[in-house]
C-alpha cells in the first residue's frame, strides 16, 4: 500500500496521467492462500474431445488451455469454492492438480529495487501491480534518459494511460526494430514480468551476466509490458484469472470484457466464442461432426469467456496498439516503413513457440520456412539455459482455429516477417500461478531465445552481430 502510493507520487511527477484514481483503491487483499483446482482432460478422439468443451460451455466454466498437436487435452480450472463440477465431466479421465492463490508478499519499495543493476536488483524477485510497473517504466527512464523514450500508447477502457518503451543506444545508424508485447490475457503474470526483465536486461552493462546490450548496436527494442492494464489491475484487486479486458460491452450494457486477442483485424469473427476445433470451411473437415457445427456460427455471447467483440479493433486497447504499430511500421501498402522485423507476443503457459497463421491451420504464410528455421533455433538456444523444452510450431497447429488474432494481423497486415507468440512456462503444474522464485530463470531463458532471433534476422540481412 505504502509503495504504491509512493509509486504514484513518483508517477504523477512525470505526467498528470488518470492513472492515479484507479491504483488510489483500497488492495482487497485474499486470504493468505487458497486453492483452485486445475483438472486436465486427454481426450481419445475427438468426440471425447467436443463433449468436453460441450460440457465446459454449458457450465461457463474456465478453459486455462487446449491443446490439440502433439499432446492434446484440455485444462479446466475450478476456482476455490466454486460449484462442483457436473458428474458427466467428472465421468470422463483426467488428472487433477492443486492451484495455490498466494498472497503476494509486501512489495519492496522502489528506492530498494537498485536498477542499476540486474544481476543484484530486488525488482525480479516479485510480481509487479500496474502501478509498479509503471514506475518502473519511469525509473528506467531516468536511469538511462539517453536510451529510454517512453511510449504513451493512448488510454485504456477505464482510462489508464498505456506505457511502453523504447530502448535504443544513441548512434547514428538506422537500426532494425524489434517489438517484444507483454500479455494481452491478464492473468498471464510471468509475461508482463519477462517483458520487464528484457527491457532492464537491455539496459543493464554489457559486462553483467545475462546482459543483452549489445543488441543495441543493431536494434531499437520496442517493449510493452502490460498491455491490457485494466484487466491486470482486476487480477490484482478482484480476480488472479482473469483474462479478457474491462470494456463494459453487450445489449443494456450489462457484460464486462473483450478477449483482446480475438479482436484484431485480421480474419476477425463474430462467432468465435469457442474454439474453433472443426468449424471449419476446409473441404477436409470431419463429416461425422458436421451435425454438431450448427449451433457454433452464431454470434458470441458478449458475456462469455471467448468473446471477440462486436467489431474489430474495438478494445481500446488493442486500437491503441494497433496505431502504434501503424505509426512507426505502417500497415498494408506502406508497412515496413520503420525497419520493424519482428515481434515476439509473449505469452503463458505451454512452452510453446508459434508462428503464424491461428486463423487456418492449412494455409502457410510464404515466409514459413524461414519463420520455423528461426523458430527452431530459437526454441533449443532457450533450451540450452535450464533444459526447458519448446514445441514449435504454427499457432493454429499447437493450439487451435482462432480468428482475429495479433499474430497473423501483425505478420500479414504490418508485415512484420517475424512474428511469433511465445508461450512461455509452465506445462499446466501451475499454470498462471507461476511461482515468483521463476521469474529470473525465465527471463534469462526468455533472453536467450531473444538474442537467438535478433542474430538470426540480422545474419539474414548480411549484418554482422
Ligand atoms: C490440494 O491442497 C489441499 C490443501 O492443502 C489438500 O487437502 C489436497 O489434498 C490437495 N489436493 C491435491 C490433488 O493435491
Ligand atoms: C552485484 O553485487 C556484487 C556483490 O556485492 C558485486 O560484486 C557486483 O559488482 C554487483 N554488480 C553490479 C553491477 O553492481
Ligand atoms: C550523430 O551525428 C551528429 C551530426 O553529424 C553528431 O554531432 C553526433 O555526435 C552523432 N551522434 C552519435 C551518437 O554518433
Ligand atoms: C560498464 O562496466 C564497465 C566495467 O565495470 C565500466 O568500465 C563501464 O563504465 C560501465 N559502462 C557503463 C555505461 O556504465
Amino acid at each position: 500500500m505504502f509503495s504504491s502510493i509512493l509509486c504514484f507520487l513518483l508517477w504523477s511527477a512525470i505526467s498528470a496521467s488518470r492513472v492515479a484514481s484507479h491504483e488510489q483503491q483500497v488492495f482487497h487483499a485474499p486470504t493468505p492462500e487458497t486453492h483452485g483446482i486445475l483438472r486436465r482432460f486427454i481426450p481419445n478422439d475427438l468426440n471425447h474431445f467436443e463433449e468436453v468443451l460441450d460440457i465446459a460451455k454449458e457450465h461457463d466454466l474456465d478453459i486455462w488451455q487446449i491443446g490439440t498437436e502433439s499432446s492434446s487435452h484440455i485444462d479446466i480450472y475450478s476456482p476455490p469454492s466454486s460449484r462442483p463440477l457436473p458428474s458427466a465431466l467428472l465421468a470422463i479421465p483426467h488428472s487433477v492438480g492443486n492451484i495455490s492463490i498466494v498472497n503476494p508478499s509486501a512489495a519492496l519499495l522502489p528506492e530498494d529495487w537498485n536498477l542499476n543493476s540486474l544481476e543484484n536488483t530486488t525488482f525480479h524477485m516479485q510480481y509487479h501491480r500496474q502501478s509498479e510497473v509503471d514506475s518502473f517504466i519511469v525509473e528506467l527512464a531516468r536511469l538511462h534518459p539517453e536510451s529510454v523514450t517512453i511510449l504513451q500508447l493512448g488510454h485504456s477502457g477505464e482510462e489508464r494511460e498505456m506505457l511502453g518503451m523504447k530502448i535504443s543506444s544513441p548512434s547514428n545508424k538506422t537500426k532494425l526494430g524489434f517489438v517484444v508485447l507483454g500479455p494481452q490475457h491478464a492473468r498471464e503474470w510471468v509475461a508482463t514480468s519477462t517483458a520487464l526483465y528484457l527491457a532492464h536486461a537491455l539496459l543493464a552493462n554489457a559486462s553483467e551476466p545475462n546482459s543483452l546490450a549489445s543488441l543495441l548496436e543493431v536494434y531499437d527494442f520496442h517493449i510493452i509490458p502490460s498491455p491490457n492494464p485494466d484487466g491486470y489491475v482486476y487480477t490484482w484487486d478482484v480476480d488472479r484469472f482473469w483474462y479478457k479486458n474491462r470494456q463494459i460491452v453487450g445489449p443494456g450494457a450489462k457484460c464486462i470484457g473483450i478477449d483482446m486477442n480475438r479482436n484484431w483485424g485480421s480474419h476477425w469473427k463474430p462467432h468465435a466464442k469457442y474454439p474453433l476445433l472443426w468449424d471449419s470451411d476446409d473441404a477436409d473437415s470431419d463429416h461425422d461432426l458436421k451435425k454438431k457445427k450448427k449451433n457454433k456460427k452464431e454470434p458470441a455471447d458478449p458475456c462469455s469467456h471467448w468473446y471477440p467483440g462486436h467489431r474489430a479493433f474495438e478494445a481500446a486497447e488493442v486500437n491503441n496498439l494497433a496505431n502504434y504499430i501503424t505509426k512507426v511500421n505502417g500497415v498494408g501498402k506502406g508497412a515496413g516503413k520503420g525497419g520493424i522485423v519482428a515481434f515476439v507476443d509473449l505469452r503463458s503457459y505451454g512452452q510453446m513457440l508459434a508462428a503464424p497463421y491461428s486463423y487456418k491451420c492449412d494455409r502457410m504464410p510464404k515466409d514459413a520456412e524461414d519463420q520455423m528455421e528461426a523458430l527452431l533455433g530459437a526454441a533449443q538456444a532457450a533450451k540450452s539455459v535450464y533444459g526447458t523444452p519448446f514445441t514449435t510450431g504454427t499457432l493454429c497447429e499447437l493450439l487451435y482455429r482462432a480468428p482475429g488474432n495479433i499474430v497473423d494481423y501483425i505478420y500479414k497486415s504490418a508485415s512484420i516477417k517475424y512474428t511469433y507468440a511465445a508461450f512461455l512456462r509452465d506445462t499446466g503444474t501451475y499454470g498462471f500461478a507461476i511461482p515468483p522464485e521463476w521469474i529470473r530463470p525465465v527471463g534469462e531463458e526468455t533472453g536467450v531465445m531473444i538474442n537467438y532471433l535478433a542474430k538470426f534476422i540480422a545474419k539474414q540481412r548480411g549484418i554482422p552481430m
